[in-house]
């Protein structure tokens, strides 16, 4: 059906289906960034589409609507999970992009069922975009995609948006079929990346593996088949959250009820400091419990009236980088209370699992402190969840500078999370801050976030892409 004037193509739908014991489906928000910010635009466009997995393999259920968007469920195999999503997406192209921080594994056989179910998401989504209409596809796990789509759709505008970072040319160079990989992309009208080193690092990547014409962010590149010369703009569009909808959840008398029984929970301590991230090593978790972990060995954080919360949501649980971490975590918080909590109290307290949107918001409204010490982040939303969560203008943000929001929250504390005796001291710096300080950084960081929202994000993408795809002059 030809209806949908916006397809959003993503891995994920904005909702996971899973079965209940008794048989039933039930459906859950989806994790991550992506989700977060897309599913507050999608609320507020008409005829929208979204084209993506339900979370299990096999038979997927029947589109739905849902939130006023039609939902296109796309099937994924167990083979598929364990090769395309597992394998190819992110134990291939997730630490690749993520500069390594673990090592890539390449293996043949993931790149074919990638291509394939690439091709599946292309399949999926070609035949629901109205005529001229604009088909946006999101992130890593989909870049052959957006060719895919043009060569079945050439009336569609394309654009694509990777939410994660983009590596430098020498880290990218390793990637075998590197090449297949930006040829996807070009495929796109505009593309749009997190951070400008991003963009610079797509465009060099095409400059010397593909010999395209450059010029500034503008890619010449040729037409498939008869075709004419395309143009594709390359762009910088750093993502948001909806400020708005969080900052007025903490007007939300039940919500706001709930942070202080959060805090009496704990023991109302004087102080506590909170981390909330997907299981994932590029959230420097490991990182930060070591700083926590030696303050509290060195008695410069006493656990008797400040502890430390630390959220982690259960992310590609059959990844083995991903056991691993969650090993490491564990036996570390465990030493960690072991050695150092109170009686009847956690020096830290660790959950695995995710919270809604309205205890997230009452988790931010109890924090004095947030950490996000990514070693590497496309932008990271909790960093501007706990700002828009904070319109008393207190509490202060540590903030990593290898995470794409460090680019505009400059007033937050930045930090090198590899130098642990750098991440100890903005802790202890952090905790000890007037409330004054914190006053003036949280208005600033509150500012750049009211401003620049999710919506005006994805305005900015749209309209950029509604002039962009024109045919190449002749001259070049
Ligand atoms: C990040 C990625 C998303 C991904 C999310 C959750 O935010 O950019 O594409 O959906 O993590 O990861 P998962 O593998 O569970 O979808």
């Amino acid at each position: 059906d030809r209806s949908h004037e916006l397809v959003v193509v993503a891995n994920r739908l904005p909702v996971d289906s899973r079965t209940l014991p008794d048989g039933a489906t039930e459906w859950v928000t989806s994790p991550g960034g992506l989700v977060t910010a897309m599913e507050s635009v999608m609320r507020t466009v008409d005829s929208g589409a979204w084209v993506g997995w339900a979370g299990s393999p096999g038979e997927p259920p029947a589109p739905f609507e849902a939130d006023g968007m039609s939902l296109y469920p796309v099937r994924l195999e167990q083979e598929d999970v364990e090769r395309y999503y597992e394998g190819y997406s992110n134990a291939t192209l997730w630490p690749l992009y993520h500069d390594v921080i673990v090592d890539p594994e390449f293996h043949r056989g993931w790149w074919d069922s990638y291509l394939a179910t690439n091709r599946r998401f292309a399949d999926s989504a070609a035949p629901v975009a109205a005529p001229g209409g604009t088909i946006w596809v999101h992130d890593y796990q989909l870049q052959l995609v957006p060719r895919m789509i043009r060569e079945k759709r050439s009336d569609a505008r394309i654009g694509f948006f990777n939410h994660i970072p983009f590596p430098s040319v020498e880290l990218f160079s390793q990637l075998p079929k590197r090449n297949s990989i930006l040829r996807g992309l070009l495929g796109a009208d505009l593309i749009g990346f997190q951070r400008e080193s991003d963009s610079l690092n797509f465009v060099a990547a095409v400059r010397k593996l593909l010999g395209y014409h450059v010029d500034g962010l503008t890619i010449s590149v040729p037409g498939v088949g008869a075709a004419p010369m395309r143009e594709v703009e390359v762009r910088t569009f750093p993502i948001s959250i909806d400020s708005s909808a969080v900052s007025a959840l903490t007007e939300d008398e039940e919500i706001r009820e709930r942070a202080r029984a959060l805090r009496h929970d704990l023991g109302d301590p004087a102080k506590v400091v909170l981390g909330v991230d997907r299981l994932d090593y590029t959230k420097g978790i490991r990182h930060r419990l070591k700083a926590w972990g030696e303050l509290l060995d060195d008695g410069l954080i006493d656990p008797h009236d400040t502890v430390m919360i630390q959220v982690a949501t259960p992310s590609r649980e059959r990844v083995e980088a991903y056991r691993q971490l969650r090993d490491e975590v564990e036996l570390t918080v465990g030493r960690i209370n072991g050695e150092h909590a109170p009686l009847g109290r956690p020096a830290v307290s660790y959950q695995h699992h995710s919270f809604d949107r309205r205890e997230m918001t009452a988790l931010f409204m109890a924090a004095d402190v947030v950490l996000v010490t990514a070693l590497r982040d496309g932008m990271n939303l909790v960093a501007k969840e706990y700002v828009a969560s904070r319109p008393d203008l207190q509490g202060v943000l540590v903030l990593s500078e290898f995470a794409g929001a460090a680019d505009e929250l400059r007033a937050a504390v930045l930090v090198n999370p590899h130098d642990i005796d750098e991440l100890k001291s903005a802790i202890l710096r952090a905790l000890a801050m007037p409330e004054e300080e914190q006053e003036e950084a949280m208005r600033s960081l509150r500012h750049q976030v009211m401003e620049n929202d999710v919506q005006s994000w994805a305005h900015d993408f749209l309209e950029h892409l509604e002039h962009a795809g024109r045919e190449a002059q002749a001259a070049v």
